[in-house]
């Protein structure tokens, strides 16, 4: 069902919730939107509120959420609070009539996911999660590069996400992390995974796994693997993708060479006439390129979508309920871990 349209030619005033470590990236992208203004920050630490005013002197700031729904400036909320505050945050603002832009993930199940998409729909208010990466320049050359006549057959995906931390204090590195890697694959093979078996670690020796190396089972046998770890000094933000015609690689901390396109692949050819089903492999050797990528900034691409799907109407990038096939992966990744690794219907 299309959402309510907003009044034509009438900015969109927004609300931050959540002006922590991310936060203030949102507010900044926020401000510089030709259709939108950031009217208020909503923290509940007086310290960050005191940073805001500082950073946005026109913006107001407020330190709980009945005020913050008590003005009459708010046309939508944008989201950047812990994941467990996540899906209580989206059910108040769009009961309260408000559009929702909510950092990943939008819960932590698929019940609640529903519910709010449920939620969105019955109130006519655009409900979206902020999947940074389907908006990266990088990502989108990614996708381009792997157009079956250039890719050939898709073999596999293998995703790296490591770092010292950030250490969550209310979900586990895979909640935390892999929703990035999990969407950017979905994506990228348009398509959600059909199982997924993992194992995770708590090397920290904390109440959450803070290592994860997770295997998601796609159609016609393409396997994606994900990694993830808050205890790695090195820190690496790969996606690799390898077909039958070529290897693509989006590497997010390379500015001068984000992709890179091997031109290089494996394929089996007919079978060897009086062999026991053994297949002649057919080698492709040629170039490693870089492709050109227009720079552009992933968070205000996604801030854009969000207030253009306010205004007009339109679906965003990640459409209908995207979100809820990254949810579920990541709980079948989560069941599977508690089963030490054994495959889970996602
Ligand atoms: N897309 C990305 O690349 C990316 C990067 C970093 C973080 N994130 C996501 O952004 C979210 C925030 O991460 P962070 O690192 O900024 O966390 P953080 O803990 O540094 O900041 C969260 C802020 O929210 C405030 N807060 C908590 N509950 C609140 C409530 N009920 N009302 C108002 N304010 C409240 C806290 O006081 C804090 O200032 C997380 O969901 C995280 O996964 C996304």
């Amino acid at each position: 069902m299309p959402h309510d349209r907003h009044p034509a030619g009438q900015r969109v005033r927004l609300a931050l919730v959540g002006f922590g470590s991310w936060g203030p990236n949102y507010a900044r992208v926020l401000n510089e939107l030709p259709d939108a203004q950031l009217t208020v920050v909503c923290d509940r630490r007086p310290d960050r509120l005191a940073l805001a005013r500082d950073r946005h002197r026109a913006v107001s700031t407020c330190d709980n959420l009945d005020d913050l729904f008590a003005r009459d400036d708010v046309d939508a909320l944008v989201i950047a609070t812990p994941a467990s505050t996540h899906e209580e945050l989206v059910r108040i603002a769009l009961h309260n009539g408000r559009h929702v832009l909510v950092e990943k993930p939008m819960a932590l199940n698929v019940d609640g996911c529903n519910a709010l998409y449920d939620l969105a729909e019955s109130a006519g208010r655009v409900l979206m999660v902020g999947y940074t990466f389907l908006y990266n320049g990088g990502v989108r050359k990614m996708k381009e590069c792997m157009r079956p006549d250039e890719f050939g057959r898709p073999y596999y995906l293998h995703a790296t996400r490591t770092n010292l931390g950030p250490i969550r204090q209310d979900v586990n590195a895979v909640w935390d992390l892999a929703p990035h890697d999990i969407a950017i694959f979905n994506y990228l093979l348009d398509e959600q995974p059909l199982w997924a078996s993992a194992i995770g670690t708590r090397v920290l020796r904390t109440t959450r796994d803070d290592v994860a190396f997770a295997t998601l089972g796609y159609s016609s046998d393409v396997v994606g693997n994900i990694h993830v770890s808050w205890t790695d000094p090195d820190k690496v933000r790969e996606v690799v993708a390898v077909g039958s015609r070529r290897r693509v690689v989006f590497n997010d901390l390379n500015d001068g060479e984000r992709v890179r396109v091997f031109e290089r692949g494996v394929s089996a050819g007919e079978a060897i006439v009086d062999s026991y089903g053994e297949f002649k492999l057919l080698v492709r050797d040629g170039d490693i390129v870089s492709p050109k990528i227009e720079p552009s900034e992933p968070l205000k691409n996604q801030c854009l979508d969000f207030v253009a799907s306010i205004v007009t109407g339109r679906p965003q990038l990640a459409k209908g309920r995207f979100g809820l096939g990254v949810v579920r992966t990541l709980a079948a990744i989560e069941a599977s871990m508690r089963l030490r690794g054994a495959a889970v219907e996602v």
